[in-house]
C-alpha cells in the first residue's frame, strides 16, 4: 500500500478528485490531499478530509502546518506525488520551475515520483505551449496520464477529459513505483541485482527538421526493452530512456520517453548515478536547426546544416559519474569486429556489443552478436533478442560480483 501526496488543481475535474481519494482509500492506500486556491473554488478541503481521514494542506503560510509539518517533509512524506487534475496553469509552472504556493514549491521540493493526470479544454491541452511543456517534464522522468478524449464540460469535444478514477487508479498501481518499498526514485525488486541502478537506452532519437519533418533511424528499440526487461527481472532498479517507438513499457520499469538526441542526453545525465549503463539507442549522429514553420515544397530542396549531437557514451565515459560498468552497442555494416573495437577505447566502455545490421537485424526479433571486452572478443550465436538480453545480463552479474 503506498502514501499519496495529492495536489487537487483548479477545474471542473477538481470533484473526481474526490472519488479517487475515496477508491484509493478503500484499496488501503495512504493519501495526503494539498487543494491549491484554484482547485478550492471546485471542492472544499473540508470533503477532501473527511473522505482522505487525513489534514488537507492549502497554502505554504500557514504557520501551524509548517510547525506540525515543514514544507520539504511533506513532500517527501509520501511514497508518490499525484496531481490530480493538473491544470495548464500548473503544468507551465511545473515546466518552469515556479514556486509561487503550496503545491507548486511541493513539486520543486520532492524527490519522489511525480505522476500528472492533466484534465483541460481541448484547444488548451492541444496548445502548443501545453505540449511543448508536458514533452519537458516528461523528458525529466515525470510520469503524463494522457487525458480521455470525450465530450467535455465546456461543450466542445476532444482529447482533455480526466480519465475516471479507477482508470488513474488502475493505472498508478501497475506502475513500478508504488509498492511501499518505493526508494527514492525508483523500484526496487528481488534478484541478484538487487539493490543496483541499471540505466538503459532504446530506441531511435527523432531530430526535427521544421514542425512536420524528422531525420530518424530504423530502430525499433526492441533490444533495449528486453535488456531492460532482463535487468528489472533480475531485481535491478530500472530506468529506460527512450526514442519514438510504439512499444509497450516492460514491467518493473520506470521509462522516461524523448524524442531528440539533446533531451536523452538531459534525461541520461539527470538519472545518475547508475552502477551501469546500457546504451542501446541508436542516437542520431546529427541534428539541424529546425525551422519553427512548415518548409514549403514550392521553396525547393532545403539545404540543411547538419551539426553534431552530443555522444551519450562518450560523455558518460569521462563523467565523474561513470558508471562502474559502461557498456555501448556497435551497429555496423561492414568490419563489425574491429569499428566496435576501436569504439570501446574511443569512448572510454568497458563493454561493447556488436552488430551487424546489413541483414534485417534493426526492427528483426533475432540478433546475433559480437562482445567485445578488455580480454578481448566473443562471438554469441544467434538468438532472440529477449535471450540475447538475458545472456548480457548474466555477464553483468557476474561483473559486479
Ligand atoms: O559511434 P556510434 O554511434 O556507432 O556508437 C554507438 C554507441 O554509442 C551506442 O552505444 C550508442 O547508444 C552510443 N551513442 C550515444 N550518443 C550518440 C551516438 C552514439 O550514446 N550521439
Amino acid at each position: 500500500m503506498a502514501k499519496f501526496l495529492l495536489i487537487v488543481g483548479g477545474g471542473i475535474a477538481a470533484y473526481k478528485a474526490a472519488e479517487l481519494i475515496r477508491g484509493a482509500r478503500k484499496a488501503g492506500h495512504d493519501v495526503t490531499p494539498v487543494l491549491t486556491a484554484g482547485g478550492a473554488h471546485f471542492v472544499t478541503p473540508m470533503s477532501l478530509a473527511a473522505l482522505a481521514e487525513s489534514p488537507v494542506y492549502t497554502s505554504l503560510w500557514d504557520l501551524k502546518d509548517e510547525a506540525e509539518m515543514g514544507h520539504i517533509q511533506l513532500s517527501r512524506a509520501a511514497d508518490l506525488v499525484l496531481v490530480c487534475p493538473a491544470t495548464a496553469d500548473l503544468i507551465a509552472k511545473m515546466a518552469a520551475g515556479i514556486a509561487d504556493d503550496l503545491a507548486t514549491t511541493l513539486l520543486l521540493a520532492t524527490d519522489k515520483p511525480v505522476i500528472i493526470a492533466p484534465a483541460m479544454n481541448v484547444r488548451m491541452w492541444q496548445h502548443q505551449a501545453t505540449q511543448t511543456n508536458i514533452a519537458t517534464l516528461r523528458a525529466r522522468g515525470i510520469t503524463v496520464i494522457d487525458p480521455d478524449e470525450g465530450p467535455m464540460a465546456c461543450g466542445e469535444y476532444g482529447p482533455g477529459r480526466l480519465p475516471e478514477p479507477d482508470d488513474i487508479l488502475t493505472f498508478i498501481t501497475q506502475l513500478p513505483l508504488v509498492p511501499s518499498a518505493v526508494e527514492g526514485r525508483l523500484p526496487v525488486g528481488d534478484g541478484p541485482l538487487s539493490g543496483r541502478h541499471i540505466l538503459v537506452t532504446a530506441g531511435p532519437t527523432h531530430e526535427p527538421i521544421d514542425p512536420v519533418r524528422v531525420i530518424a533511424n530504423r530502430s525499433s528499440g526492441k533490444q533495449g526493452f528486453a535488456i531492460a526487461a532482463a535487468a528489472a527481472q533480475a531485481g535491478a532498479r530500472v530506468t529506460l530512456i527512450v526514442g519514438p517507438v510504439a512499444l509497450p513499457s516492460p514491467g518493473g520499469v520506470a521509462r522516461i520517453d524523448v524524442e531528440t538526441a539533446q533531451q536523452m542526453a538531459e534525461a541520461v545525465a539527470n538519472s545518475l548515478p547508475a552502477d551501469v549503463a546500457i546504451l542501446v539507442a541508436a542516437v542520431a549522429d546529427w541534428r539541424v536547426e529546425a525551422s519553427p514553420t512548415k518548409l514549403k515544397k514550392s521553396a525547393g530542396p532545403p539545404a540543411l546544416q547538419f551539426v553534431a549531437n552530443p555522444d551519450i557514451l562518450a560523455t558518460l565515459g569521462q563523467s565523474p559519474d561513470r558508471p562502474r560498468l559502461l557498456i555501448g552497442f556497435a551497429a555496423e555494416t561492414d568490419h563489425v569486429v574491429a569499428n566496435a573495437t576501436a569504439k570501446r577505447t574511443a569512448k572510454n566502455a568497458d563493454w561493447i556489443v556488436a552488430n551487424d545490421v546489413s541483414g534485417d537485424v534493426m526492427g528483426g526479433a533475432r540478433n546475433q552478436v559480437h562482445l567485445i571486452t578488455a580480454a578481448g572478443v566473443e562471438d554469441w550465436p544467434e538468438a532472440s533478442k529477449d535471450d540475447v538480453a538475458r545472456q548480457l545480463i548474466a555477464r553483468i552479474i557476474e561483473e559486479l560480483k
